[in-house]
C-alpha cells in the first residue's frame, strides 16, 4: 500500500466516524477520547498508535491500552519504547482509573503533567528514559495508591517535593540521572530510599545519599516552584511550555494525519514490493497529459509509456504529499515525478486550475512544475529535477562540507524565490512549508524552492485537513501554531530557522536542543541573551566571515520573532541581505522566465 491510500484510509475513517457521530450521537468513550488527545500530543512514533481507531465505541482493543473487563475503563497504558515522540497530554488526567502508566523508553519531551495527579488510582508510574523537562510535580503526591515511580533518566529539575514523602505506599522509588537540585526531604517514605534511588543528580544533598546540606538562610526549602540551581530558566520553561501547549492543541492532529503518510511512505520504500505496479496501474485506463508552455516536448502517449516503467527502483524521496520518482526520458532529459493519491473526486477541476496556476510560475529560484498527469486515481505531477537533491539532505545526510560561501548563496537563492512568492508574482502564493527538505539545490548549489502552492491545494482539497509532516514541526511559527492560520509572516518566521539551520547545520528539533528543553529558536535566544549568538555557527563551517555573520544573525532574529509584526517582508529581507550580508557585488539577481 503506497503512503496515500494510508492517509486515504484515515480521511475515509474519519467519514465513517462522522457518520456513525450523525447515527449514534456519540460512539467513543470519555477515556477513548483523552486517549486519541494524547495521540495528538505525540507527533512521532514507530506506528503504535495507527490502529487506534476514533470510531470504535471503546479503547479497550488498542494497543498498549488494557481495560477493566466489566467497565470497560482504562486501566493500564503501556507504551514503552516505541520512538513516541512529543509532549504527554495533560488529559491523561481524565482515565481516573488508570493503574499504571508505562511511557518509558520514549523520546517524550515537555513537563510531566501535573494533571497526572487526578488518577488516584495510579499505582505505577514509569516514565524513565525520555527527556522529560521541568519540576516534578508535587500533585503526584495525591496517588496515595502509588506502589513505583520511576522518572530516572530524564531532564527533570528543581526540588524533589516534599508531598512524595506522603505516598504512604511507595515501595520503589527511582528519581536518579536528572538535575534535580537542593535537600531530598526526609519525611515520611522518602527516608526509606538510598544512594540508587537519587543518584546522578549532582544538585541533590540528603542523609539518603550522605551529602551533608549547605546551611542555606531559610533551611531547606521544599517549594517546588523555587528557582533551581541558579540557572535561570524562565525563557526557556514559558517557550518550550508554549510550544507544546499550542502544538498539542491545534496543530497535533494534522500532525498526526501528515505523519500517518510519513510513515506509511517510509514504509513502503523499505519495505513494500508489493506494489510496483502502481504507477502503471495510476496511468493505464485514461490518463491524460498536460503541459504547461509547451516545457515538455514529449507527446502525451511517450510520457504515459515511460511512467508505465517506473517502479519503487526510481524513488528518490518521499514527503508529505506523496511519493516522489526519478523520470528520466530516452532523450537524457531527467524530470522528478510527484505521485499525489488523489482523494476526492470532486475537486478535479478546481485542482487542474490551480496546477495551471503554479505552473505558469517561472522563477530562477523556484522549482519549475512542467506539466502533470491526471490519472482516475492519482496525480502525477512533473517537476525539474534537481540532481544535488534537498538542502535537508546537504546539510545532514552527505558528508560534503558546505562552506560559507556556499550557505549564503543558498540563504540568498531561497530568499528571493521565497520574496517572488510573495510579493511578485500573480497570485501571491503563501507557501506555508518552508524547510530544508523544500529547497531542492541544482548541481551547482543553487538553491530553488519547492513544493509551493501544494500546500494550499491539498488542505482545500482534504476539507482542512492540513497536510504537515512531522519535519515540518520545528519551522512553524507560535501564532501559526495556535490559530492553523498561514500568513506571509508566518513564512518568514520559517525562513529564519531555516537560516539557523544553514547556519547551524542542525535540524531545527535536533536531540541537542530537545535535551535543554529547546528548538533551535529557543537556543538562539539563549544565546542572544548572553552575547552568545555567533556560537550558534557549525564549527564545521570553513571560511565565515564575521560581519556578514553578525548581518544575517541580525536578520534571522528578526524573522523568528514571536510577533508577526516585527518580522521583516522577504523583499525586506532580500534587500537586506544584499546590501548587508553578502560582499556588495553587483546583480546577480534576476528573474528568467525559463531555463
Ligand atoms: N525536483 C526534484 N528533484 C530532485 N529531487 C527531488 C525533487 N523533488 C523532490 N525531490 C526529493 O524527494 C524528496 C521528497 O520530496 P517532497 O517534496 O515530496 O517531500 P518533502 O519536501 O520532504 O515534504 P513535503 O511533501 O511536506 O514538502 C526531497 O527531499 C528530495 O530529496
Ligand atoms: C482534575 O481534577 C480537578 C478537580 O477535581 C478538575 O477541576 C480538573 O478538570 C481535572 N483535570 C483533568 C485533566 O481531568
Ligand atoms: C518505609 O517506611 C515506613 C515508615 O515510614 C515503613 O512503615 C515501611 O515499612 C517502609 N517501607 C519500606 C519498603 O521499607
Ligand atoms: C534507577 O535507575 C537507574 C538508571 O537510570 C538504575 O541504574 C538504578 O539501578 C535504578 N535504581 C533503582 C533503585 O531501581
Ligand atoms: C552513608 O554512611 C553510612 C554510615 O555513615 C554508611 O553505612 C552508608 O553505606 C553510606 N552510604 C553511602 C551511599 O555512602
Ligand atoms: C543554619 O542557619 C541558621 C540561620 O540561618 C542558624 O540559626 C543555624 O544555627 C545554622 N545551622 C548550622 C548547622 O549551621
Ligand atoms: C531571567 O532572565 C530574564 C530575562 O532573560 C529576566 O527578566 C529575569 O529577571 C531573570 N530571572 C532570574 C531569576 O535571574
Amino acid at each position: 500500500m503506497g503512503i496515500c491510500l494510508v492517509k486515504g484510509q484515515w480521511l475515509w475513517l474519519y467519514s465513517l466516524l462522522f457518520c456513525v457521530v450523525m447515527n449514534k450521537s456519540r460512539a467513543l468513550s470519555a477515556d477513548g477520547e483523552a486517549l486519541l488527545s494524547f495521540r495528538t500530543a505525540v507527533i512521532s512514533s514507530d506506528g503504535v498508535l495507527l490502529r487506534w481507531r476514533p470510531e470504535d465505541a471503546d479503547p479497550c482493543n488498542w494497543r498498549g491500552v488494557t481495560c477493566d473487563p466489566k467497565s470497560k475503563r482504562v486501566i493500564y497504558l503501556s507504551l514503552s519504547a516505541h520512538k513516541l515522540s512529543g509532549s504527554i497530554s495533560p488529559d491523561l488526567g481524565k482515565l481516573d482509573q488508570l493503574k499504571i502508566l508505562s511511557l518509558y523508553d520514549n523520546n517524550f519531551y515537555g513537563t510531566i503533567p501535573s494533571e497526572l495527579g487526578n488518577c488516584t488510582m495510579l499505582q505505577g508510574i514509569y516514565l524513565q528514559g525520555n527527556y522529560l523537562s521541568g519540576l516534578i510535580p508535587s500533585e503526584l503526591g495525591k496517588l496515595q495508591e502509588l506502589k513505583n515511580l520511576d522518572i530516572s533518566s530524564n531532564s527533570l529539575s528543581g526540588n524533589i517535593p516534599l508531598s512524595l514523602g506522603t505516598l504512604a505506599n511507595l515501595a520503589a522509588l527511582n528519581v536518579s540521572n536528572n538535575f534535580l537540585v537542593g535537600p531530598i526531604p526526609f519525611d515520611g517514605v522518602l527516608s526509606n530510599f538510598t544512594e540508587s534511588s537519587f543518584g546522578g543528580n549532582r544538585g541533590l544533598c540528603g542523609m539518603q545519599i550522605n551529602v551533608t546540606c549547605k546551611n542555606e538562610s531559610g533551611g531547606p526549602s521544599m517549594n517546588p516552584s523555587s528557582p533551581n540551581s541558579g540557572q535561570n530558566q524562565s525563557g526557556k520553561k514559558k517557550y518550550s511550555g508554549r510550544l507544546l501547549i499550542s502544538a498539542s492543541a491545534t496543530v497535533g492532529a494534522l500532525l498526526l494525519v501528515a505523519l500517518m503518510c510519513f510513515w506509511g511512505c517510509f514504509l513502503y520504500k523499505k519495505l513494500g514490493k508489493h506494489d510496483s505496479s502502481g504507477l502503471a496501474m495510476d496511468v493505464s485506463g485514461g490518463a491524460s497529459i498536460v503541459m504547461f508552455h509547451g516545457d515538455l516536448p514529449y507527446s502525451s502517449k511517450d510520457i504515459i509509456k515511460k511512467l508505465e516503467t517506473l517502479n519503487d527502483e526510481h524513488i528518490i524521496g518521499c514527503g508529505g504529499f506523496g511519493t516522489v520518482y526519478k523520470l528520466a526520458m530516452d532523450d537524457g532529459c531527467v524530470f522528478a515525478l510527484k505521485r499525489i493519491i488523489k482523494l476526492n473526486e470532486g475537486f478535479d477541476r478546481f485542482f487542474e486550475r490551480e496546477l495551471e496556476i503554479l505552473g505558469s510560475i517561472k522563477h530562477r529560484y523556484l522549482v519549475n512544475l512542467r506539466g502533470y498527469c491526471n490519472s482516475p486515481t492519482s496525480k502525477l505531477l512533473i517537476y525539474d529535477f534537481l540532481p544535488g537533491g534537498s538542502l535537508d539532505e546537504a546539510l545532514h545526510e552527505r558528508s560534503e562540507q558546505l562552506d560559507w560561501d556556499a550557505r549564503l548563496n543558498i540563504i540568498m537563492g531561497a530568499a528571493k524565490g521565497l520574496a517572488y512568492l510573495h510579493h511578485d508574482c500573480s497570485p501571491r502564493i503563501i507557501h506555508r512549508d518552508i524547510k530544508s527538505s523544500n529547497i531542492l539545490l541544482d548541481g551547482n548549489l543553487e538553491a530553488r524552492v519547492s513544493d509551493f502552492g501544494l500546500a494550499k491545494l491539498l488542505e482545500d482539497e482534504e476539507s482542512h485537513i492540513t497536510t504537515i509532516v512531522a519535519g515540518t514541526f520545528g519551522y512553524l511559527a507560535p501564532e501559526y501554531m495556535q490559530s492553523g492560520r498561514a500568513t506571509e509572516k508566518t513564512d518568514v518566521y520559517s525562513f529564519g530557522v531555516l537560516v539557523l539551520e544553514v547556519l547551524s547545520g542542525k535540524r531545527p528539533t535536533d536531540a541537542s536542543f530537545i535535551e535543554k528543553g529547546l528548538n533551535i529558536v529557543g537556543w538562539l535566544n539563549f544565546l542572544v541573551s548572553e552575547n552568545r549568538q555567533r556560537e550558534i555557527v557549525d564549527p564545521q563551517c570553513e571560511g565565515v566571515q564575521s560581519e556578514s555573520l553578525d548581518a544575517l544573525l541580525s536578520v534571522a532574529i528578526q524573522c523568528v520573532s514571536s510577533s508577526p509584526e516585527d518580522r521583516p517582508t522577504m523583499h525586506r529581507v532580500v534587500q537586506l541581505l544584499e546590501s548587508e550580508v553578502m560582499t556588495p557585488c553587483p546583480s546577480d539577481f534576476y528573474d528568467s522566465n525559463s531555463d
